[in-house]
């Protein structure tokens, strides 16, 4: 009878390759709690994964108000974000969720950002908005959506919202992240602190110093 040899060695690439395959889940999204809660104490410094627990908590801090708006969009993109993550509401902390209340004034725009950390699902709570993200290989999969209707963006894509009626509009969004972070397109490349050199602005945009210095004017910080 033909027994099975299993050498050392294959067995080691067996456990290696079983031990990657369950470590990318867990790598996904922000890590599962190992308590009921742990409201984030903010004047401490946060550790790797969050917050450290405060030590006494009450009722008030897993509510929170301020997503209610409404919000002033008299700015230059004509569009208002409050935030609920853990800086504003600190009994996320652990719980790998956040969400936000965006509001637009008509024809205001969320410019194209994405979250490093997070999937995003929204829905729109009034108004019509023009809702896309952009794939990988520079697909733009986009759609108009009225009160009622939902949207998702997959983790890390860049994306943006437009409001396209006659009238404010505004979305709440959810994030899979106590902190998904957004790294805005046009700030991140023009308004950073110090500058991108304009030697590598003017050559990534086919353009010159004139053009990249308007735009810096505008995003400086
Ligand atoms: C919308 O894209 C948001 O980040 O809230
Ligand atoms: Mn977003």
């Amino acid at each position: 009878m033909a027994t099975l040899q299993i050498s050392s060695s294959s067995l080691f690439r067996y456990f290696f390759l079983t031990l990657c395959l369950f470590a990318i889940p867990s790598l996904s999204s922000d890590s599962d709690p190992l308590q009921d809660f742990c409201v984030g104490d903010l004047k401490a410094s946060p550790s790797i994964n969050g917050f450290p627990c405060k030590s006494s908590v009450s009722a008030s801090d897993f509510f929170f108000s301020g997503l209610g708006g409404p919000l002033n969009t008299s700015n230059a993109n004509g569009v208002s974000v409050a935030p609920a993550n853990v800086l504003t509401f600190p009994g996320l902390n652990t719980l790998g969720l956040s969400m936000n209340n965006v509001e637009f004034a008509p024809g205001g725009v969320n410019p194209p950002h994405s979250h490093p950390r997070a999937t995003e699902a929204g829905i729109v709570i009034e108004g019509s908005v023009f809702v896309g993200f952009l794939t990988t290989n520079n697909t733009l999969f986009s759609k108009v959506l009225n009160a009622g209707e939902m949207f998702v963006v997959p983790r890390g894509l860049v994306h943006f919202q437009w409001n396209v009626g006659k009238v404010k509009a505004r979305l709440i969004t959810s994030f899979n992240s106590q902190l998904p972070g957004s790294a805005v397109l046009p700030t991140t490349l023009f308004g950073s602190n110090p500058t991108i050199p304009n030697a590598v602005l003017t050559k990534t945009f086919r353009t010159d110093d004139v053009t990249v210095n308007k735009l810096k004017s505008k995003f400086a910080v």
